[in-house]
């Protein structure tokens, strides 16, 4: 944790930053290791605070002993203030897209001192994932796949989407998790052609596709996985769908390799499925980052200009959506290694028909 300090000092050094704000969770849990639901940090070259409440100052002392914990008083600003007076600060940098108007209003007010807008310095660096980082990833993609295993035989006639996504939260926290990394995705019938479908109380029905789109959470850390089933059957149209899907996805994987851009290997997936004359039917990214947070960088997409590298976390996962008729998304959780991409998710992608 300590490193990852300095490794930020370097980047604030670099970009002349004197101090930097860190409100965002995911960043501050990155940084600190602390994870209570309240708490900033406060990193200049030479001081790295962590102002939290009396709720967290115990645990805040424990789990980040690389930072000097200040308890907080009634006002963030007010303690924020007398950080600044400490420090003797002239300029404050934040992150631009996460602090909130009010706070930012509030600190302008109380800390007199110029604040500067910063994005991505802490993304940035928790883009490549060390090994104790990437193990927590692998546990909870182990997890994820173990809940599957386990709810296959539910997914059947009469069901309905709202108790598949109960039970596989529940298989997932059996197995070990400490909780989903985000709502549980189960989309079927005609349904399944919404990407981000909710559960609902529809029930499964002979003939439908099912997809099911599930992460597990683990020492705050993300996987994401997504299969299509089917249910019963499987008629031609569809079938040729989940096929495309799936040597779209392959394709894909397989360009998965360090100095790839996130875009070039969009355009793999993309062409594939636009040359099938769905392109319209694909609208959304090829994939993304994950890590504390489940959507993380680096993108996939057609806007993906970082480059990957050995360590990264990404997904692949296109989908063809036909409204009203239904949607395919096959998604895997990859880590990019030296040479290529090594895939976490290990549920088979024939498709199933259950
Ligand atoms: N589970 C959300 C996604 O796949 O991006
Ligand atoms: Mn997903
Ligand atoms: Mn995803």
């Amino acid at each position: 944790m300590r490193e990852r300090v300095d490794r930020l000092r370097k980047k604030m050094e670099q970009k002349g930053i004197e101090a930097l704000l860190v409100t965002k969770p995911e960043n501050r849990a990155y940084l600190s290791g602390f994870d209570g639901s309240a708490g900033v940090l406060v990193i200049t070259p030479t001081a790295a605070w962590l102002v939290t409440d009396f709720r967290y100052v115990e645990q805040a002392t424990q789990q980040a002993p690389h930072l000097e914990v200040v308890r907080q008083g009634p006002q963030l600003s007010a303690s924020l203030k007398e950080l600044v007076d400490k420090g003797r600060l002239k300029t404050l940098a934040f992150e631009k897209d996460h602090l909130t108007y009010s706070l930012f209003d509030n600190l302008k007010e109380t800390l007199g001192i110029e604040l500067l807008p910063q994005e991505g310095l802490v993304e940035g660096l928790r883009m490549v994932k060390d090994s104790g980082e990437l193990e927590a990833i692998r546990k909870a993609a182990a997890m994820a796949d173990r809940a599957f295993g386990r709810i296959l035989s539910l997914l059947r006639p009469g069901i309905s989407e709202r108790e598949v996504a109960l039970e596989f939260e529940y298989q997932m926290r059996k197995v070990g998790a400490d909780g989903n990394a985000f709502d549980t995705i189960v989309a079927s019938g005609p349904r399944s052609s919404l990407p981000h479908g909710h559960p609902t109380q529809r029930l499964l029905q002979e003939g439908d596709f099912v997809t099911l789109d599930f992460g597990a959470k683990v020492q705050g850390y993300c996987s994401d996985c997504t299969r299509t089933v089917a249910i019963g059957r499987v008629d031609a149209e569809m079938k040729a769908i989940y096929d495309l899907v799936l040597r779209a996805q392959r394709e894909a994987l397989a360009a998965v390799r360090p100095g790839k851009k996130g875009k070039e290997v969009d355009e793999i997936a993309r062409n594939i499925i636009a040359a099938a004359g769905h392109g319209d039917h694909f609208g959304h990214g090829l994939g993304h980052g994950v890590g504390r947070a489940v959507h993380e960088g680096p993108r996939l997409s057609i806007a993906g200009e970082d480059g990957l590298e050995p360590g990264m976390v990404v997904t692949v996962e296109p989908g063809v959506y036909l409204p009203g008729r239904g949607g395919v998304r096959i998604e895997d959780l990859v880590v990019v290694t030296a040479d290529g991409g090594e895939v976490l998710s290990g549920i088979s992608k024939e498709l199933m028909v259950l």
